[in-house]
């Protein structure tokens, strides 16, 4: 088992590609580390070079204490664990798991013992001798971590392991792989494009744009704490609103200007982020997670209220998505979507989540409000958070 260190670590392609940018990442012996972030932001580029398998431009990457750029693939021991159905369909569930170690020439009673602890470990004993087509998707996942966890990998590192599989299976399997990991204890990269993965499977999580690491942290200081703008609109589902406005200071203290609209930002808004005063005057960006906003049951507009009109509702069972055409302020949607695609236009439709039992739907008149320490404000030209 490994840690693994990027220290500054550039990858530029041969045709001028900056995929990775001066990362710097350190992933502890044993973590379960997430790299997520859009398509093409540099994830695979930077397990690739984990692996070997791309050329560092610049930096060092450092695999258990040594630098680790000139070592072959081969001599850095490290397993790229595949999806379920690279499994091999004619071999059994034990010659699967032993075919490595075949190739490699090992003897039969090492290969046998090898498969029968890795296959006690997985759980896997009584299935020794099936055909991959018997076996549950859940059971081929773990025969292809049997097939890496064989050779006593330093790391194992999965590319979008269940990118293929319908949603169903997609969520037994992220709780199997992160139950794996934990029994296995071999320090694990993932890279996924999906941030609900990232957030129920990461024991940290480390977001990626542009080839530049946004923020590293757990799953859960993410969405508390997001550290700018591109955090903030990517990571949680559905996504944070996002509103332009400014800061003001006022008789009583500090208030939001959000268009048309003012919040009061009461003293557990200031001790939450004690940076507000310095940026009084200035154009920011306030964020509003959707499950942040409460209805009201009265509609009478006023002081930190949303108001407006219902456009569509879904229904989650649990939970309504309202979509409301806000009065008097504007949305702005975050920077960019998962697959990479810019999100520049501006929308003027606010996102809540209200408990399913609510009597809520398509052109009603409603109210909402939040919590004024509940908000998340960037710097409007740093796209950073507003914090200390
Ligand atoms: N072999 C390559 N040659 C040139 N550019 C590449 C190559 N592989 C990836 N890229 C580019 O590098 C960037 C990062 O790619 P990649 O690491 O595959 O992103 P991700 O896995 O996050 O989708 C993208 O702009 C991509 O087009
Ligand atoms: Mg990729």
């Amino acid at each position: 088992m490994a840690e693994i260190v990027f220290e500054r670590v550039t990858k530029r392609y041969d045709d001028g590609q900056l995929a990775v940018n001066a990362l710097d990442l350190k992933i502890a012996d044993g973590e379960f580390l997430v790299l997520v972030g859009p398509s093409g932001c540099g994830k695979s580029t930077a397990l690739r070079m984990i692996a070997g398998l791309e050329e560092i431009s610049d930096g060092s990457l450092v695999i258990d204490g040594a630098i680790a750029n000139e070592l072959s693939p081969r001599d850095r021991n490290i397993a790229m664990v595949f999806q379920s159905y690279a499994l091999y369909p004619h071999l059994s569930v034990a010659e699967n798991i032993g075919f490595g170690l075949k190739v490699r020439g090992s003897d039969k009673s090492e290969i046998r013992a090898k498969v029968e602890a890795t296959a006690k470990l997985l759980e896997l004993s009584e299935l020794l001798d099936r055909k991959p087509g018997r076996l549950s998707g859940g059971q081929r996942q773990r025969v292809a971590m049997g097939r890496a966890l064989v050779r006593s990998p330093k790391a194992f590192l999965m590319d979008e392991p269940l990118s293929n599989l319908d949603a169903r299976l997609r969520g037994q399997m992220r709780a199997e792989i992160a139950h794996l990991q934990k029994m296995t204890g071999v320090t694990t990269v993932y890279v996924t494009h999906d941030q609900v993965e990232a957030m129920t499977m990461g024991d940290r999580v480390a977001v990626m744009n542009k080839g530049v690491l946004q923020q590293l942290a757990a799953p859960r200081v993410l969405y508390d704490s997001p550290a700018n703008l591109f955090v903030a609109g990517f990571i949680g589902s559905p996504p944070m609103n996002l509103l332009p406005g400014k800061i003001v200071a006022t008789e009583a203290g500090y208030a939001l200007e959000l268009g048309e609209l003012t919040i009061a930002l009461d003293d557990a808004a200031l001790d939450a982020r004690p940076g507000i005063p310095r940026f009084a005057g200035q154009p920011i960006i306030a964020g509003i997670r959707p499950e942040a906003l409460r209805l009201l049951g009265s509609v009478t507009p006023g002081p930190s209220r949303f108001s407006g009109t219902v456009a569509f509702v879904e229904d989650l069972g649990a939970s309504l998505l309202v979509h409301l055409d806000l009065a008097g302020a504007s949305v702005v949607a975050a920077g960019v979507s998962e697959d990479g695609e810019e999100l520049s236009s501006a929308r003027t439709r606010l996102r809540a989540v209200v408990d399913g039992a609510l009597p809520v739907g398509k052109g009603d008149p409603i109210c909402l409000t939040v919590d004024p320490a509940r908000i998340h404000l960037f710097d409007a030209k740093t796209e950073q958070a507003i914090g200390a």
